[in-house]
Parts: structure tokens; sequence; C-alpha cells
């Protein structure tokens, strides 16, 4: 419908006293959806006191119950009707095309339950010291250490990924014995809202989950520099999540800003895998995905071999609506973001190089497009369209390849194709990035796998394991014997 919607917290959903709300638009229609309300101060930090109390008797909620409570949710996100809302919300509120949708909140589900078996089996488990070993020590004092939770972690998930990504910070933080404050993407908002309700019918501590809405030019310092926060994950934009570590205080960052993944295909790699993975890798969600493939750098041998692979599979892409089971291509995120990925084309072009497809828009939807001969002077060349866009370097040397890639403010991904395993490993070992994918596209998935960024692209390592390991503290206690 076109109403306001309310706002989680105390374990209730409220209009803000603000009576002030926020549109979200339809990126395929362009109309506003539906509004978000826009929470005042005293709400965000109302949320953030009850979180405090919600969180010491969580803490101290035997483990095994947690994750029971984790379970029991992962359970009431697959309910065919409560999939349903929020994979159908994800395709009008972010365009997710309609497979993928529902894929996110399956995976979703998943990674709860996953989240919940990880945590019984590393929270259980802390460390026995005996201080003898050290030089000078008898054998009179005993250490026991244990993993405790930080208290309220604040989760800052993007449009991305609504569901997954907000579950991906929250899970992890839930099982560990942490409240949570979420502060949703504005598009995607009602979309995390939908999936927060899963949580409550799950029957969670009043206060112990809270999802605010909020203007985040107005509120937005004051919620990532509230003194009650002790951890922020954040996935989004550099910019953004630069500015939150330069202004948060003396606690945790778990970051993952974006990428510009690079794939380096090599003289004899499958060119068909290659080919496929640049499809699947570049286009899939119009390449809104931080590990979309954003770079080729192909081996001036095998470059136009590759090019009319990938040309031949593009022109079977189908661009439409994201309700559409079989779309390929969908409108991107805003009307912005379009703009943004039609000044990087421009530049491209201006500097001479080659387009594969022809430039085609409408509105917020772009046409699959790949770019050849790009070059280092081009933009296009460093920055993430986030868009259905795939700049292709041809490249005389592997040593090239992996300079390229390792002058990139960014290091999420990178991938190699290559039928020879050894140069595999010495390319990935030379490319500085969080992940190198050996015969496939970057992907974060799957989820207990760990992901994590290097300079610009983020800190912090992500993954279930990493990320109850990381919304965690280590607690000692140390028995003095006579
Ligand atoms: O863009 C967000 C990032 O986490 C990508 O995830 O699953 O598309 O590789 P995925």
């Amino acid at each position: 419908g076109n109403g306001v919607f309310k706002y989680y917290a105390d374990g209730a959903w409220k209009i803000s006293s603000s009576e002030e709300s926020l549109p979200v638009i339809n990126p395929t229609s362009r109309e506003p959806f539906v509004a978000i309300t826009a929470c005042t101060r005293r709400e965000v930090n109302k949320a953030f006191h009850s979180a405090k109390e919600a969180q010491k008797s969580w803490a101290k909620t035997p483990l095994f119950k947690r994750a029971e409570m984790l379970h029991k949710v992962a359970g009431v996100m697959k309910e065919k009707k409560n999939m349903e809302a929020i994979a159908e919300c994800l395709i009008k509120e972010v365009a997710k095309p309609d497979k993928d949708a529902y894929t996110e909140v399956v995976r979703s589900a998943d990674l709860l339950s996953y989240t919940a078996e990880e945590g019984i089996r590393i929270l259980s488990q802390g460390k026995f010291l005996v201080s003898d070993s050290f030089p000078g020590n008898e054998r009179n004092k005993v250490c026991i250490s244990s993993k405790v939770p930080l208290g309220i972690i604040l989760a800052i998930p993007p449009f991305n990924y609504p569901v997954n990504l907000t579950v991906s910070k929250i899970g992890p933080a839930l099982i560990a014995g942490n409240a949570v404050v979420i502060k949703p993407p504005t598009q995607g908002a009602v979309s995390t809202l939908h999936m927060i309700h899963c949580f409550h019918m799950a029957g969670f501590p009043k206060g112990l989950i809270s999802c605010v809405t909020i203007k985040a030019s107005e509120l937005g310092d004051y919620m990532t520099t509230h003194p009650l926060v002790n951890c922020i994950s954040f996935t989004g934009g550099c910019e953004t999540g630069i500015s939150i570590s330069q202004k948060a205080g003396m606690i945790p960052l778990q970051m993952e800003l974006g990428g510009k993944d690079a794939m380096i295909v090599l003289e004899d790699a499958d060119l068909d895998l290659a080919a496929t993975n640049i499809i699947k890798g570049g286009f899939s969600y119009s390449g809104q995905r931080c590990t979309a493939v954003k770079i080729v750098l192909a081996m001036e041998g095998i470059a136009d071999a590759l090019v009319s692979k990938v040309n031949a599979q593009i022109a079977k892409l189908k661009i439409g609506p994201p309700e559409r089971i079989d779309t390929d291509i969908v409108d991107v995120v805003s009307e912005a973001s379009a703009d943004f990925i039609e000044t990087l084309v421009a530049d491209a072009i201006d500097s001479g190089a080659k387009l594969c497809q022809g430039w085609k828009r409408r509105g917020n939807k772009i046409w699959p497009l790949l770019i050849d001969n790009v070059t280092t002077e081009m933009r296009i060349a460093w920055e993430e369209p986030f868009g259905p866009v795939i700049p292709v370097m041809r490249i005389k040397s592997v040593e090239e390849g992996i300079q390229h890639c390792n002058s990139s403010k960014y290091g999420l991904q990178g991938c190699v194709f290559t039928k020879d395993i050894n140069k595999a490993i010495l390319v990935s070992d030379a490319m500085e990035s969080g992940t190198i994918q050996i015969n496939a596209a970057p992907a974060r998935g799957p989820d207990h796998f760990p992901f994590q960024g290097i300079r610009d692209s983020g800190i912090g390592s992500q993954g279930v394991t990493n990320s109850i390991n990381f919304m965690t503290k280590i607690k000692t206690t140390v028995i003095n014997l006579p």
C-alpha cells in the first residue's frame, strides 16, 4: 500500500512523533513505493537505552537458548507467507530480480541456523593457561579466559542486500550475547523491517533488537557516535565508511566498503568458463554487488576470443522488470546511480574506449555493456560503476594485470582464470585483495567463508565465524594460588 511504515523498538511497531516520513522510490517505476517514518533523536536514544537493558539479561541467557531462538527465527523466515512478504518487498523496493529475492531470504534463514550452530561450537570454548611456562614464574597462577559480548552492536546494512547483510551482522551479534540496533538503508528499509518482523514473531526479548529508520544526513552521526554503541558493523559506500571511522570512538569497526574486483584471464584459461563468469559475476543484479566483476584484465593473445564469447552471451540477456522470472538485467537502484554510471561511460568514450554494444539507457534502466580497449587513463579503469557495465583492459603480461589490481584503492576480491594451478597460486599470492578466487567470479558466499577487504575496501573480517569472534571480547580471570 501507500502507507507510512513503522519503525521497531522496545518490541513494538511505532510511528515517529516527528510526523515526518521519507519516501522510498520503486527503482523500476520511479514512483514513490511507500514511506518510512523518520525517527527523532529522542526515539533513537531510547532504542539504545532499551538495548542496554535487554542486553544484560540476554548475555545471561544460556547459549543453547540463544541458539534455539536463532533456529526459531530461521524457521519463521522460511514460512511461505513470510518468505513471500520479504521477497516481494525486495522486488519492489530495490528491484531485486524475483529469483534472487527469494534466494536472499533462504540464504538469510540458513545463515541464522548456521550461526546458531557455530555459536554453540565456538562460544563454549575458552582458554586455560598455567603461569610456569613463562620465565620467572612458578605454577601458582592459572588463567581462565572466555569470550564475552561487546554490548550493543550498531548494524548498518546497504541497499543491495537489505535482508542478508542485516542478518549477517545481527545473527553473530545475538548469538554472542549482544543487543542490536539497526539503521537500515532508506531504499531497502521496508525489506529490512519485514525481515525484523520475523524476529518479532519468534519472540525475542523486548528492546534487544530495534530497527530505527532515520534521515541519515540528520541523525547518522548521532547514531554512530552514540556513547552506548560498542561496535559498528557497516556495509556501504567508501566515503560514508571512512567518515564513520574518523568519528567513531574507541570501538571495534567492521566495514565492507566496495571493490573494484579484477578478473585476470591468462592465455591458457578456459575461455567459455571465463566468459560465463563475466556474465554471472558482472551482470547479476545489474552489477550492484561489491563483489561483482568490475574489470577484466585479459592477456592480449586471448582478448579477442574472450570478448566475442562475452558479447555472444550479452546478446541473450533479458532486460526487464524484476517481477519477471526470466529477467537478467533490472533497473539500477536510483536515478543518481544511473547518472553516475553514464558519467563513467561518457568519460571512457571520450578517451577512446570501444563500446561493444552501444550505450542505451531509459530512466534507471541501463542495457548491459562491455567496454573494450580500456586504458589506465580512463575513470572506469579505477572507479566502481555499480551497474551493468564491464570494462576490459588488454594486458601484455600477467605482471601488468597484477600491478593494475594492486594500484587500486580497493582490495576486496579478485579472480584469476588459468588451467595451471601453480600459476594460479602465484597470481593469487601477488594480488593484494581480501580474497582471490581461482577459476570462478568473486563472491562472498558460502557465508561461513572469511570475507574481508584491504585498503579502502574495509576493515575487519566477516563470514559467520569471524563475525561471531569479532563481536566478542576476551575476558580473563586469574586464580592466584597461595
Ligand atoms: O555487495 C555486497 C557483498 O557482500 C556481495 O555479496 O553474495 O553478492 O557476493 P555477494
